[in-house]
């Protein structure tokens, strides 16, 4: 019996722990252990690592890539992405979105786990498509929610549906740590009955279910788990990679992870923990365990925004009221997934119906596109009234979102002329336009100071 195993610590645990806030010379040094240590794969890019390099650690997120390559020459190099969306809010033209992925494999991805907020499995299409032209290793992913309208059938469905298309591997990517161990187990022997490929599974702490969940996976036929290296596991990150090792390898796995360099990279990362809990910029509160996801049904995250929104608006008395009314927005909306950017608009606008005393008097411009169809198909059948109400008339779109979209690549690369200085820079621009001009432009500035100094010298 063998199972595989992820490490997130470059990626997910930093993302969920620090904020991705995590320098690449803070890492630097490990990174051969790190590619020694027999990991499946070693998630280090995409999701929020892109973002943050250029907007808050003025770094080359291309460059950080290039450098793990070049570190770890063995392992395979993996990247979360968000379909249409990659790695931002918005769906992006074909032509972004393929030359994004043809030069993320040329810089060194191995494997591109692609998902959808709302499992609109058309907003993946091209993503999947393009990873395997690229010759890389496309992970179909499914956003795992509860609601009644979520279930073992469907979620089959759609795993089945992503095999069609072409993925290598199914993921069962539980945001939330909502997963028990009896819903993972069931899902992941259900979806392997019907699907040859690989299951992968992915969860956080959060809830203290996460470690369990991961088990009983494993008992059911996962292939492969995601888990953080222990001294960055825990709370809202993924659940410890040494713990898993142990337990699995007693109960007769061979998970193929040398034990000694496991002990090297968490030595390793404790004082970068240490000097992270002492700048505050690591919160003790997200290492806890917190169970109110379990009996609100809503993800941590979520819960920590509302409190915040409602203590802002001095409304904090009103929390009650308003877990009350998430899922009935979220019901009106047909059950989207409580994922990234979904959680903040349901959360929103239960906040703004409880507040103004009056349902969807107020309607936010993201909840209109929502209905409107910007985002892709709601899983479930939205509210009548509420889409009568917001469409007045106008027909919604029910293409692809992307299809009615214009090509943007010659578009960015005119917009921001010579300051990019190669094709990955116009996709930074094109992904993130204030931060990477910023970004160019202070590369710029320290280039001609350098080069001032170097005449100087001579
Ligand atoms: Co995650």
């Amino acid at each position: 019996m063998k199972v595989q195993f992820t490490e997130t610590i470059l990626r997910d645990a930093n993302q969920s722990l620090i904020a991705t806030r995590m320098p690449f010379e803070d890492f630097e040094p490990i990174l051969s252990e790190l590619d020694k240590a027999g990991y499946y794969s070693l998630e280090c890019w995409g999701g929020a690592t892109f973002d943050s390099c250029l907007r808050y650690l003025n770094e080359d997120p291309w460059e950080r890539l290039r450098k793990i390559r070049k570190a770890c020459p063995n392992t395979k190099l993996q990247m979360l992405l968000r379909g249409q969306n990659l790695l931002g809010y918005k769906h992006y033209p074909d032509d972004i979105v393929r030359a994004f992925i043809r030069k993320s494999v040329e810089n060194g991805i191995d494997i591109i786990r692609i998902f959808d907020a709302l499992n609109d499995l058309r907003n993946i299409e091209v993503a999947v498509d393009e990873t395997l032209k690229c010759g890389a290793h496309p992970s179909g992913t499914i956003c795992y929610t509860l609601s009644p309208i979520h279930n073992l059938e469907s979620y089959v469905a759609l795993a089945k549906e992503m095999e069609k298309m072409g993925v290598l591997s199914i993921c069962i990517k539980d945001m939330a740590g909502i997963m028990s161990p009896q819903e993972a187990y069931d899902l992941v022997k259900a979806i392997k009955a019907e699907v040859k490929l690989p299951v992968v599974v992915h969860t956080h702490s959060t809830t203290g279910l996460g470690t369990m969940t991961l088990l009983k996976a494993v008992e059911a036929g996962a292939d492969v788990i995601d888990t953080a290296i222990s001294c960055f596991s825990g709370g809202t990150s993924q659940p410890p990679t040494e713990t898993l090792e142990y337990t699995l390898t007693q109960m007769g796995y061979d998970c193929g992870l040398d034990t000694k360099l496991l002990k090297k990279i968490n030595d390793f990362f404790k004082p970068v923990r240490a000097a992270a809990l002492d700048s505050k910029l690591l919160n003790p509160v997200v290492l806890a365990t917190d169970t109110d996801a379990l009996s609100y049904q809503v993800p941590g995250g979520m819960l920590s925004n509302l409190v915040a929104q409602l203590t802002a608006a001095g409304k904090l008395e009103k929390l009650e009221e308003v877990l009350l009314e998430v899922p009935r927005v979220r019901k009106d909306m047909g059950y989207p997934p409580l994922v990234t950017p979904l959680s903040q608009m349901v959360g929103v606008q239960a906040t703004s119906n409880v507040l103004n005393g009056e349902r969807y008097k107020n309607i936010s411009k993201e909840i209109l596109n929502y209905i409107h169809g910007d985002y892709g198909k709601a899983p479930g059948e939205i509210d009548k009234e509420l889409s009568e109400k917001v469409l007045q008339g106008k027909e919604p779109v029910t293409c692809r979102f992307a299809d009615t979209l214009e090509p943007g690549f010659e578009k960015a690369k005119e917009e921001i002329g010579k300051l990019a200085k190669s094709e990955e820079d116009v996709l930074s621009y094109a992904l993130f336009p204030t931060q990477a001009e910023a970004f160019f432009e202070k590369r710029e500035e320290k280039a001609k100071n350098t080069f001032k100094y170097t005449i100087r010298e001579v």
